[in-house]
Parts: structure tokens; C-alpha cells; sequence
């Protein structure tokens, strides 16, 4: 059975894009090649979270498979990643 592909968006807004969100942007670099061949992964302007008072919402947000994630880090895509795919 063919594997689905996971739809990955990270969050370039400038808010984003400053705290943590430029750095995901070098996925290429961190990322397991086999967790690449697995997600559609591309930038997306602000996905709201930096419009909230709401600390939970810290940036940089990822939004992966339509759920959001705050406060990604680059360790934390990989798994949220590997969450993903596993599921
Ligand atoms: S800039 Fe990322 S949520 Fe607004």
C-alpha cells in the first residue's frame, strides 16, 4: 500500500520567521532524507497564532497534516514528523 504523504507547513510570518521559524526553513539539513521523501513541506504566511494573546501559542508555528503546533523546534519537527508518519 503507498504510503500518504504528509502536508507540512511552517510558518514564515515574521514572528514566526524570527523566533525559531528561519532555522526550520533548513529542514533539508536536519530532517532524516527518509522523513523527506514522506512530506509535501513548504512555507506559509502567518497561520494566526502570532495575533493571540494566548502564550500557548508561542511561535514559530508548523502546522502538520491541518494540526497546529507552537514553540517548534528543530528537534521537535523531526518527532512531529515521525509522529506523523507512524500514525
Ligand atoms: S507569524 Fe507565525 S503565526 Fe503569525
Amino acid at each position: 500500500m503507498e504510503q500518504k504523504r504528509i502536508s507540512v507547513k511552517i510558518c514564515v510570518g515574521t514572528a514566526c520567521f524570527v523566533q525559531g521559524g528561519a532555522d526550520l526553513l533548513l529542514y533539508e539539513d536536519f530532517l532524516d532524507p527518509e522523513l523527506l521523501g514522506l512530506c509535501d513541506i513548504e512555507g506559509t504566511s502567518c497561520l494566526g497564532g502570532c495575533k493571540t494573546d494566548d502564550p500557548k501559542w508561542k511561535a514559530p508555528l508548523v502546522e502538520i497534516a491541518g494540526v497546529l503546533y507552537p514553540n517548534v523546534t528543530k528537534q521537535r519537527l523531526a518527532e512531529l514528523l515521525r509522529e506523523a508518519v507512524d500514525a
